[in-house]
């Protein structure tokens, strides 16, 4: 059976068992949230051995060039030397503003000690002291210096909640990332843009948005933003402020309840979003929040006609723990 390496000490993996759970029975505080290989939080460094494919998959080149790996879905056929992350991936950080964007949705801006270099929609780990790490998507542009961040509160949940109710102003974090490839690649730009999240879910999209219009994107931008209640929705008059300086932007507001049949349309948003555009042959998609929302959206934009390849999506899974 393999074994692992970490900080000096040696550690048996059993059969079937990934670096992650191997580390964690042992006791080692190593951040981690969704243990599915979606977050990003559990990013570790081989410095000797070979990591399986799979636990490399999505990571940038740069960092499976220097044996980053998700330790969540890494199950090492052979002996393992394993060290933590360095400065050129995990970073300090300080909260410059907390900001009430709705009842439940909390703007946080994060200023990194060094410049980090991501495209608007990609996510981050936030590890806060203690190590408690979760993930979170960049709303902000590259050139506005701070990262900014929505965070929806997840009753009982220790990061939202966190930032929610105790978090002020010149707290200290580290931020893991970026990662993910949920994001704008300029090129094609009169191609027709679909966008469609709900609740934080607009976080990456808003980021996405404003990079097109950035990029000098031509085509029409239709963005679709769904909440349970209107009070679910924010950055509305941002986002119609938008759409009428920008007359190829769209944006369209839904609920599931209470909506006034006008400027908020009522039902689920695949459903609005297909009885719009029942054909998206051409379309380039992003697709963001709810995993299940994202998985039936993918679906159901992959059967409208939209090629796969041009299908971007971040499913925000919720943690394992
Ligand atoms: C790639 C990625 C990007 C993400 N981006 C964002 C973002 O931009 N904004 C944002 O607000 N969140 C985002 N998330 C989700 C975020 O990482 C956390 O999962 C979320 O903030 C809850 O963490 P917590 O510590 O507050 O709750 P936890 O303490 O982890 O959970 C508390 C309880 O709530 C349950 N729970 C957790 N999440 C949900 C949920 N969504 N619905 C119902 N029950 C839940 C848990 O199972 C647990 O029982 C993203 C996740 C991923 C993987
Ligand atoms: S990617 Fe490993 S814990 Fe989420």
């Amino acid at each position: 059976m393999a074994a692992i390496e970490f900080e000096g000490r040696s550690v048996a993996l059993r059969e079937g068992e990934t670096v992650l759970d191997a580390l964690l029975r042992n006791d080692e505080p190593v951040a981690h949230s969704c243990k599915a290989g979606s977050c990003g939080s559990c990013l570790l460094r081989a410095a000797a051995g070979v990591v399986p494919a799979r636990a490399q998959s999505g990571l940038k080149d740069s960092w499976k060039a220097q044996g980053y790996f998700l330790a969540c879905v890494c199950r090492p056929e052979s002996d393992l030397k394993v060290t933590r992350v360095g400065a050129d991936a995990q970073l300090g950080a300080t909260i410059t503003a907390l900001h009430r964007l709705s009842d439940n949705v909390m703007q946080v801006r994060l200023h990194c000690d060094s410049p980090m270099a991501f495209r608007a929609g990609q996510y981050v780990s936030v590890i806060r002291e203690g190590g408690l790490s979760r993930s979170y998507s960049i709303a902000s542009l590259p050139d506005h210096g701070d990262l900014e961040l929505h965070v929806r509160r997840i009753a009982a949940g220790r990061m939202s909640g966190w930032f929610h109710d105790q978090a002020k102003v010149g707290d200290r974090v580290s931020v893991l990332g970026p990662s993910g490839e949920c994001f704008y690649v300029p090129g094609r730009e009169d191609q027709p843009l679909l966008l469609v999240g709900t609740g934080t879910g607009l976080a990456p999209l808003y980021g996405i948005l404003r990079d097109a219009l950035r990029h000098n994107h031509r085509g029409p931008v239709h963005l679709f933003h769904g909440a349970v209640h209107p009070r679910g929705l924010y950055l509305v008059d941002e986002l119609r402020h938008l759409a009428a300086v920008h007359p190829h932007v769209e944006y369209t507001a839904t609920v599931l309840q209470g909506g006034d049949g006008g400027e908020v349309e009522v039902g689920a948003i695949d459903h609005v979003v297909l009885n719009r555009f029942p054909k998206l042959t051409g379309f380039r998609g992003f697709v963001c929040g709810d995993p299940s929302l994202v998985q039936t959206l993918k679906k159901k934009l992959f059967l409208s006609g939209m090629a796969s390849r041009d299908i971007y999506a971040d499913a925000f899974v919720p943690s394992a723990v």
